[in-house]
């Protein structure tokens, strides 16, 4: 369904809010969008929190027993589990189901979905943000002028990213009918980023010079490279790496553990599970934070451990105490893990053609003395600064309303795979399949199934730029320019179908209703897509008429034209002219003579759109610019006078 939205204008939010969504913990930050200080506030108070000081809350959930009632979340989903004989069940690490490199995650509970469960944790979360902020803004609470960052990892699939924004509207957050600006997606280590640019005044960086982030959290370990650009009186980011990340989060030093006090358990393990669980927890709260690589550790076991008749120390058990020395917490528990984040980071230098100036470590992981100790030694000859900035912890948090706030303070990101879209281009006999072969009702020869490259991998583009080409269909054709994305290094694959391609979002539009038209005249259509933001923006302008793809599940309808459009804070108009080509008599000819078997009519792929080899726009946005595709280089600017007559050509991709 079209959904029609009007004008964003981001004046119109007085607050706006981050929400990092973490694979353990979770945290909300704000600030008060019209306020030149820059102060950010945080949610520090979580319900049920106790004693806690960590300023985020758990990212955990309670469940009736086989039901997908929730009953509580956060700290109370943890006290309420606890307490004897309750029969729900915990749900937690639920993050990692976005995380397509984590080929077995345990399934969820209850016949439960990944969205299910997001989206109940965030309706828990975000009424508890609602409650605060009421009580802290009083009379001038309006939760209509609120706008929303949510954190996501760099490393996520545009589906998981899909899924979250979906996730957003499920929990209330946002509505579905809402302008999709109303919540920017950032990505966690540009977050932390920002909030490390404005640490980095004591560290001196300055124009051209390079750092990196490694935000080493519960879950996922993130990484990209930034350069400072100084020369203006805006100081801003400029991504300069392809970020890459892994599972290898501080949840895998616990898992690690589990694995290990388990193994020595042997074949007792399963009727000491709760025995276990509380050795894991004494690991999570009290070896782990402090370990420096340099004492053996001793776990007080709790009592009702069963071994048999066998000698406890078998089990590695003294005196009421599980010791593991410090040789296997750190090459069975620390290493396995830490060892990743170190070849990750090598990977961004060697990514990077420039010296690297400073790591920045963030995130809960990113405290770890033992993983700090291990990257300085590593590292500290090729890096000067090798730096955990204070509350590093909430970085990615506060770093999300920065740049709510300021979204301009990155310039430049780099495409993280190949996108293009499914389309007819011209029939090559030597390169495409008979069997793709389509006759265009003007009787253009094209291949379906084609792979419209937009944009290569590893490319860097501005935030802001468009990327615009023009297709053309035939009335009243239903369209159907779905996002394909490729994630090799080699040249990227000519059809769609090739199984190293996969589909990012389909994005079904019904043609608007032209009274003025008959059937099987062209209708040009412009297909404009924006890279720079954290989710790909793709929007379809038709006569005037702008769609606008927000998520996968989702298309907006604009309610005038291009104009209308103030995402990314600039729109992308097509100056191309507009004019509908009849089909004369003689193409009808050549239709005819060439629409009978084998070869199949477009009408055989309703969603086929063929790509204009005249009309390629070169259309420049206000900000930013359409960037000059190969065919801009490649083909006349204008339409030619008369199309017949124009020696068909490949468009190069
Ligand atoms: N000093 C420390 N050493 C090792 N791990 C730590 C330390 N302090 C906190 N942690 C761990 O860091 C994690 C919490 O960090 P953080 O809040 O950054 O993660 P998250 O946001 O939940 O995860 P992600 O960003 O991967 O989704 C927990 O697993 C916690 O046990
Ligand atoms: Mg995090």
């Amino acid at each position: 369904m079209s959904i029609q939205a009007s004008k964003f204008t981001p004046d119109d939010f007085s607050y706006i809010i981050g929400i990092d969504f973490g694979t353990t913990f979770s945290g909300c930050s704000y600030v008060y969008a019209k306020d030149s200080t820059n102060e950010v506030d945080e949610i520090k108070e979580w319900p049920r929190q106790g004693s806690a000081i960590y300023p985020k809350v758990p990212t955990v959930l309670l469940y009736e027993k086989d039901s997908k009632k929730m009953i509580a979340w956060g700290y109370d989903a943890i006290r309420q589990a606890s307490v004897p004989n309750n029969n729900g069940i915990l749900v937690n690490k639920f993050k990692l189901f976005l995380d397509t490199s984590i080929h077995s995650p345990t399934e969820l509970p209850n016949g439960l979905t990944p969205l299910e469960v997001i989206s109940d944790y965030l309706s828990g979360f975000h009424a508890h943000i609602l409650v605060v902020l009421k009580r802290s803004l009083g009379k001038i609470f309006d939760p209509s002028k609120f706008r929303y960052c949510l954190t996501v990892p760099a490393m996520w699939s545009d589906r998981a990213k899909n899924i979250m924004r979906e996730a957003a509207i499920k929990s209330n957050i946002i509505k579905r009918a809402d302008h999709p600006d109303r919540l920017i997606l950032t990505s966690e280590p540009e977050a932390a980023a920002i909030y490390c640019e404005k640490k980095s005044n004591q560290f001196k960086l300055t124009d051209g010079q390079r750092f990196m982030i490694c935000d080493a959290g519960g879950g996922t370990v993130d990484l990209v490279v930034f350069e400072i650009n100084d020369t203006s009186n805006n100081r801003s980011l400029c991504e300069v790496t392809t970020g890459s990340g892994s599972s290898c989060g501080s949840a895998f030093l616990d898992q690690n553990m589990r694995h290990f006090i388990e193994k020595r358990f042997g074949r007792f393990a399963k009727e000491n599970k709760l025995v276990i669980d509380d050795l894991v927890d004494q690991f999570i709260t009290g070896t782990k934070p402090g370990f420096e690589n340099d004492d053996d550790e001793y776990l007080t076991l709790r009592a009702g451990t069963k071994f048999g008749d066998q000698d406890p120390s078998k089990f590695g058990i003294m005196d009421d105490t599980f010791y593991i020395t410090v040789d296997e917490l750190r090459e069975e528990i620390f290493n396995p893990v830490v060892n990743q984040v170190i070849d990750l980071i090598k990977g961004q230098i060697n990514q990077s053609k420039k010296n690297i100036d400073a790591i920045f470590l963030v995130g809960g992981f990113g405290q770890s003395k033992y993983l700090y100790n291990t990257i300085k030694n590593k590292f500290k000859d090729q890096v000067g600064i090798i730096a955990l900035p204070s509350r590093g912890e909430m970085a990615v948090v506060r770093g999300a309303v920065m740049f709510g706030k300021n979204p301009r303070v990155v310039t430049h990101r780099i495409a993280r795979r190949t996108y293009g879209l499914k389309a007819l281009l011209t029939f090559d006999p030597l390169l495409d399949p008979e069997n793709l072969k389509v006759v265009m009702p003007n009787g253009y020869v094209q291949s379906s199934n084609r792979f419209a490259v937009y944009i290569n991998k590893g490319e860097s583009v501005m935030v802001d730029k468009c990327v615009s080409k023009t297709f053309w269909t035939f009335y009243p054709i239903k369209i159907s320019p779905d996002l394909y994305a490729y994630d090799g290094d080699d040249p990227p694959p000519r059809h769609v179908t090739d199984p190293r391609i996969w589909m990012v979002s389909a994005f079904p539009i019904s043609m608007p209703e032209y009274t003025s038209l008959n059937e099987s005249t062209s209708v040009k259509l412009t297909v404009n897509m924006y890279f720079g933001l954290t989710e790909i923006r793709m929007e379809v302008v038709i006569k005037g008429k702008v769609f606008i793809l927000a998520s996968a599940f989702d298309t907006h309808e604009m309610k005038n034209t291009s104009s209308n459009i103030s995402s990314p804070d600039t729109s992308c108009p097509t100056t191309s002219s507009q004019g509908s080509v009849k089909t004369t008599s003689k193409e009808k000819n050549t239709r005819e003579k060439l629409s009978s078997p084998p070869i199949p009519l477009y009408r055989d792929f309703p969603f086929g759109i063929g790509l204009n080899e005249w009309s390629i726009s070169n259309a420049q946005p206000p900000l930013g610019g359409c960037q000059n595709s190969e065919e801009n280089k490649n083909k006349p600017r204008n339409k030619p006078k008369n199309k017949r007559n124009k020696k068909k050509k490949e468009t190069k991709i």
